[in-house]
Parts: structure tokens; sequence; C-alpha cells
């Protein structure tokens, strides 16, 4: 089923290319600005009246009386203003699609018509280290994009590209080596060891500054470890199985559907890379500069105008994060022959990127048609309006953030809910803290910085996740009172302004997700969940349901069972599950 507003786009669409004689005129068709101009508006007219020299309300006119409307949808029409075109919806109309929904609940956000392959690099963290809160926004806004266009019934392919070889490593098997030999290999020290990541790094990272005999020794390791002596890979192997165990807890904890399968270590090119470097040769793009190899582009300039490189190969003979992500999008284009490849990264990176895709491009690494997009995002930050970190200055664990929502989600329940049992208090806590930290970062516009603020992600007013779950309790707790001899659920009538606009607002569920899938904005649909929700509160407040006529107390609970379905599946969407009570 189109929704809403395709379908007037295809309708408007073509009564204006009639009207006008050209063929692919863009009807502009949006929600209407203000209630008073009806539904939806056609902005549209003006542009294609230029285009064909004809006055705008002219043409607007023409376009309303050629309009053929199969189903109905459309009440009333007007042209306004210098050319717009006002539209108001039938009820009827309105209420079948309604009542389509509450026959087959999936129908509400119907799959896309055209189905692509699509990659979402996600989460992709650096394992030497512990995941922080840096990784927060990788891992949701990914997974959020990802069940979206799942959703859609788009074909998606999740790459987890974790960072997994380089210097780092080298130091962190010397360290291990040496504790081996100081306990005298005891494996389970090593996991002791290993509990902490981070400790551990700081450790290596300690003795690497101030043991220059050490220093020597990591930078050995490195050697052995990229010419794959046996040795030194089991012990790189058991420390990154060891930091992906970590990994997985958190998004276990997150509810992201992140995997094993989804790796894509950046490990994983270390034997594509020499043929990277040599087809850029082949390709004439390579130039050597103080001993390094480098793609100079016209494009990419430093400050002063000199040319600035993209530095593919050290002059050591080592490689870079850019050889790595070269491979990484020929395996995008030509293996997984995907649509789109969609990189969820900290906005910091934005320059890496368009050098590796413009670098990719010229070098035909990158398929034509393949859709290369960063989706960006801002910092994090502390309420000192710089990047969140512990008081002492310390990157924060994510596993600690996550402990903290949680805890502090049980004050915030057992202080509404004392009654509960223990068991079920705690349950609840876990989904409302994790929720709150998912939903705080989601809500944002992902460009933005955002201070991180407990109170106000916890908080149940306002554009929080504790608002939306507690509406949606509301909801269903009025559900579970439903008559016992109610029929089978049916809209039918829309007799309070409050009921329709409610009615309507659901129905807008599937227009906001196809925008998310386009634009790449978690927030957008975020926007929407808290509209629903006041529209939803205010339907709740003019019109009683229970102590309604029955025909009338009927149509309106289905009214309600279908703001739950579009709550529950838009929450569904953001990784949030909803509850029963809270
Ligand atoms: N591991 C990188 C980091 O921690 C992020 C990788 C993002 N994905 C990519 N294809 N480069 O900064």
């Amino acid at each position: 089923m189109e929704n809403i507003r395709e379908q007037l786009s295809r309708l408007v669409g073509e009564a204006l290319n009639k009207a006008s004689g050209i063929a692919d005129c863009d009807p502009n068709v949006i929600t209407a600005s203000r209630p008073e101009f009806g539904d939806y508006q056609v902005d549209g007219v003006m542009a294609a009246a230029g285009r064909c020299g004809r006055k705008p309300r002219e043409l607007a006119e023409a376009a309303i009386a050629g309009m053929s409307d199969e189903d109905s949808l459309v009440a009333s029409v007007e042209v306004a203003g210098p050319g717009f075109i006002n539209i108001r919806l039938n009820d009827q109309a309105l209420m079948a699609r309604g009542n389509e929904v509450l026959r087959d609940p999936q129908s509400l956000i119907p799959a896309d018509s055209r189905v692509q392959k699509i990659v979402v690099d996600q989460s992709s963290p650096n394992l030497a280290k512990e995941m922080h809160v840096g990784h927060l926004r990788g891992t949701v806004i990914g997974d959020c994009l990802s069940r979206v266009l799942e959703r859609l019934g788009h074909e998606v392919i999740r790459q987890n590209h974790v960072g997994d070889w380089g210097t780092q490593f080298g130091m962190l098997i010397a360290y291990m080596r040496e504790l081996d030999r100081e306990f005298n290999k005891s494996a389970s020290l090593l996991q002791t060891e290993l509990e902490d990541l981070e400790t551990f790094y700081r450790a290596a990272k300690d003795k690497f500054d101030s043991d220059p005999a050490f220093a020597d020794r990591a930078r050995l390791s490195v050697v052995r470890l990229q010419g794959g002596d046996p040795e030194y890979l089991e012990a790189w192997q058991s420390f990154i199985d060891e930091s992906l165990r970590h990994c997985q807890e958190i998004y276990r904890r997150l509810d992201v559907g992140l995997t094993l399968a989804d790796l894509d270590a950046e490990s994983r090119y270390n034997d594509d890379l020499e043929g990277i470097i040599r087809e850029l040769d082949e390709k004439g793009l390579l130039q050597e500069s103080d001993g390094a190899r480098c793609v100079f582009l016209p494009e990419f300039k430093g400050k002063d105008g000199e040319p600035l490189p993209v530095i593919v190969q050290k002059s050591d003979g080592g490689y870079l994060y850019s050889t790595t992500d070269l491979a990484a999008v020929k395996m995008r284009s030509f293996d997984f022959e995907a649509d789109r490849s969609l990189y969820v990264v900290d906005a910091r990176q934005s320059l890496h990127f368009r050098q590796v895709f413009a670098v990719a491009q010229a070098a035909d690494m990158a398929s034509a048609n393949i859709s290369l997009e960063h989706i960006a995002y801002g910092t994090i930050m502390g309420s000192d309006g710089r990047p969140y970190k512990t008081r002492s200055g310390d990157s924060v664990k994510l596993a600690d953030l996550l402990d903290e929502a949680v805890a502090r989600a049980l004050e915030l329940v057992s202080e509404k809910n004392p009654d509960l049992a223990e068991d079920e208090r705690r349950l609840i806590a876990e989904n409302i803290g994790i929720a709150s930290v998912k939903y705080a970062d989601l809500s944002k516009n992902r460009m933005s910085d955002y201070v991180f603020d407990w109170s106000t992600m916890l908080s149940f007013e306002g554009n929080t996740a504790p608002y939306l779950l507690y509406a949606c309790t509301r909801i269903k707790s009025l559900l579970r009172k439903r008559p016992q001899e109610s029929p089978t659920e049916e809209l039918t009538s829309l007799e309070h302004a409050e009921e329709r606009a409610l009615l309507l607002k659901i129905l807008q569920l599937p227009e906001v997700v196809s925008l998310v899938a386009r634009e790449c904005y978690p927030n957008l649909l975020c926007n929407y969940l808290f509209e629903l929700a006041g529209v939803f509160m205010r339907f709740y407040e003019a019109c009683p349901v229970l102590k309604a006529e029955p025909q009338t107390r009927d149509s309106r609970l289905a009214l309600a069972l279908l703001a739950e379905q579009a709550l529950e599946q838009g929450l569904d969407l953001l990784g949030i599950q909803t509850l029963e009570r809270m």
C-alpha cells in the first residue's frame, strides 16, 4: 500500500504533468503547515508553472480539474495564495486505511517498492581498548538505521569494521608475553588481567612510554605479528577474542542486532592491501612524497592551498586506515554488489571519508552505481562543554555508563511504583535505563554535539524514553479494560476532531520511516513518536472511551489499539521495547 503522501504525490503529480505538458513535475506534497490549510499541501505548482510559462493559480486549477482519485482519498481541494493547493482527506478513506492496519498490523509500514542491498558500517570500535561512551552513537544510530531499512524490505549487511590491527596490538602482545613470563604462564591470570581491558591497555602503554627496552620488544612484536609468526598470531587472536566478548556483552545489553557474523575487522583486508597499492599505481594515481606513497587529488587542498595527500603506504611499508577502507569499498562494491554503503562514523572522520570515497571513485574501486554515504554524528559532551569524561578525565566505559543508567532507572521505578516486586522492578529498570540512554542519543539531530544529562533523559516529561514508554503503558492499560463483549476492532466513526487528528497521525508513520531510510536521521522518527504520544493524550482527554456508547466506544478502542501499534512499531525501529506496566 502506498502511504498517503505517496498516493497524493502520484495523483497530483500525474494531474500536474497533464495540465502543464511537462512529463516530470515534482508536486512537492507535504503535510499542511497549519491545520486550517487542510491535511496536506502541494507546494510544487509554482515551479511547474515557471517551467511551462503559465500562471500558477491557473495551472493549479487545471491540475485539480484533471485529477483522478480512484480511492476517493481526497475530500476537498482548493487553490490558495500564489498557487498552493490545499488538500483535505476523506474520513472514510482514512478509516479504511486504519481498518486495513487493524486487520494486518504489519501493513502499517509497507515494504519499499524498490528493494536495495545496503551496507551499514556501524559501531566499529578499536579492539585495543574497551568500548567507551564515544562508541554509543555509532552503535545505536547504526542499529536504528539497519532496523528501519530491514523493515522496509531492504537487504541490510551490517558491518562492524573493528580496529584489530596495527602497532597498538604489538604493544599489547608484548605486554601479554611479559606477564606470561613474569607469572610463569598462567592462562587464568591473563584472563583476569584482560577482564579490564582499559587497565590492561593503560599498563601496557605506561610500560611502553617508560621502558625503552619494552618499547623495542613491542615494535618487534608488530613485525613478528605482521610477518605471520604463529605464536604472535595466537596471542593476538586470544586478545581479540577477549575484546570481542566485551563488545558482544555490550551489544546484548543494548539490544542491538550485531553478532560476530557481522564482523568486518581491518585484518580481513591484510592480503588485499598490496593489490590496492598496485592498482593505484597502474591507474597512475600514486606519487611518492617523503618516502610515503600518496594519492593527490585536485579537490583536496591544505589551508594554504598546497595539495593534500591521501597517504596509502608509509615509508616503512606499513599500510594505513585509508588503505583498508579502500579495500573495504571494493568488497562492498563488487563482492556484495551493494546499492548503498552507509558509514555511521564520528563527524571528525569526515575528511577521511571524503578522501577515501574520492580515491575509490578515481581508481574505479567503487562501482558506478554504489552510493557511498558518511552518516556522520557529533560528540557527546559533558556539562563542562567538553567531550564527556569521568571526573578524573578518563573516557567513560560504556559498560559503566549502562550500569549507572539502570541503577538510576531503578531508583525512579522504585519511587514511582514501590509496590511492585523487586524482580519486576529490576527488569523494568533495565529496560528503562537502557532505553533512556539510547533514546536520548537517537532523538538528537545526529550532526550536532549534545550534552549528556542524566536528569533530562530519565525524566517522565518531554521528548524522552520514559515519557513514551509511559504513554504506551497507559494505552495498554486502557486496552486491558476492553469489555469482553466488544466485537472485532473496527473504526466506524470519527466524531471528534481529536479522533481524526490521531488517526491521521498514526497513518503518517510510514512517511516518516521512509524519510529516515533516505536521509538517515533517526531523530525524525523520535520527534514523530513524541508528537504521536501527544496527539493520543489529547484524544484521550477529549474523548471518553470506556464510558461512550458501545459503537463509539469500540471505534475509539480500535483507534487506541492503532495508536499502540504505531508507538510500538516505531519504538521497535529505534531498538526500544515497550512495557506492560512501569
Ligand atoms: N575503528 C574506527 C575507529 O575507531 C572506525 C571505523 C569506521 N568504519 C570504517 N569503515 N572506517 O575510529
